[in-house]
């Protein structure tokens, strides 16, 4: 399989080098079970790209003991035929055993951006992704790969792997897509009994609280707003809050707290994940320094 996707890369490339073209290359890298989130990826790279390449792969590292690996949704004939919607080019559909051959030995492990949020609250998370991500951008070596803000965290954390490592590709951030009623598409949003779906509207609804409250310029402290949307959050009781951060974006730094949103150095990420019943979703939303 990788073996074939490169020799297709490569005759397309040369196909295209012989026309005086220089085909440019775009990679989505996802876990399936597509929804329009993924597809608002799709869209992007099909309008930038002469190629687009999607690649689904439940990646068994960035999962802790007790995760839902296992248990991840998965429905690769709606996947190809959403692929097939897109205008894909080519579908990545690797074996857990040829990505990770036994013995696999080397991981990618970004520092700092990944120790607070997600990073703490599940350990080795991120360097599973760093280093798949890491292995996917190597066999595929696209020009543009594109990423979701819905995983904020990790769009900072794939920024910074591919400037260390001095990855030749441009990451592209996309916008959170979301359902008419405010709750952001995940995969995982199929786990919610119809109760926890109700409850779990109170993300986007107290994120988009917090981001009025301070367009509209009240001065606040960091500590305060933290506390608000913690209050907010925790009135809807199917909900077990796992964290709720306020940070700098992408350096992922806290805020002073006396600082209010207009002195800030960067952009402002408002993210949280909470659990319902079983399931942990994540939100957030960006403020972009004025
Ligand atoms: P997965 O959760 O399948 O998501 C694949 C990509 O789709 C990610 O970049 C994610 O941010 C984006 N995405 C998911 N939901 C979205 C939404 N509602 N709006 C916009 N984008 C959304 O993230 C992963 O897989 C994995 O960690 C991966 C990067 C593939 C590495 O294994």
């Amino acid at each position: 399989e990788i073996a074939s996707l490169r020799t297709y890369l490569k005759d397309e490339r040369f196909r295209a080098a012989k026309g005086g073209q220089n085909l440019k290359v775009g990679l989505v890298p996802t876990m399936g079970f597509l929804h329009e989130g993924h597809a608002s990826l799709l869209s992007e790279a099909r309008k930038h790209n002469d190629l687009v390449v999607l690649s689904i792969f439940v990646n068994p590292i960035q999962f802790g003991p007790g995760e839902d690996f296992e248990t991840y949704p998965r429905d690769s004939d709606k996947d190809l035929a959403l692929a097939d919607r897109e205008g894909v080019d080519a579908v990545f559909l690797p074996s857990v055993e040829e990505m990770y051959p036994n013995p696999t030995k080397t991981t990618i492990s970004v520092n700092e951006l990944t120790a607070g949020l997600c990073g703490a609250s599940r350990p080795g998370h991120f360097n599973g992704v760093t280093t798949v991500v890491g292995k996917l951008l190597h066999i595929v070596s696209p020009d543009n790969a594109y990423f979701g803000q819905k995983d904020a965290q990790q769009v900072a954390v794939i920024t910074q792997m591919t400037r260390d490592l001095n990855m030749d590709v441009n990451i592209v951030p996309c916008p959170i897509v979301r359902e008419q009623d405010g709750l952001a598409l995940s995969s995982r949003n199929v786990y919610l009994s119809s109760e926890e779906r109700k409850a779990a509207l109170v993300l986007s609804r107290s994120l988009q609280l917090v981001k009025k409250k301070v367009e509209q310029n009240e001065r606040t402290t960091v500590g305060e707003l933290r506390k608000d949307l913690i209050q907010a959050i925790q009135s809807e009781p199917l909900s077990q809050i796992d964290y709720v951060e306020i940070v700098q974006f992408p350096g992922m730094t806290p805020l002073e707290d006396r600082l209010s949103t207009e002195d800030a150095h960067e952009d402002i990420l408002i993210a949280l994940a909470v659990r319902f019943g079983k399931t942990r979703l994540i939100d957030n939303v960006i403020l972009t320094k004025k």
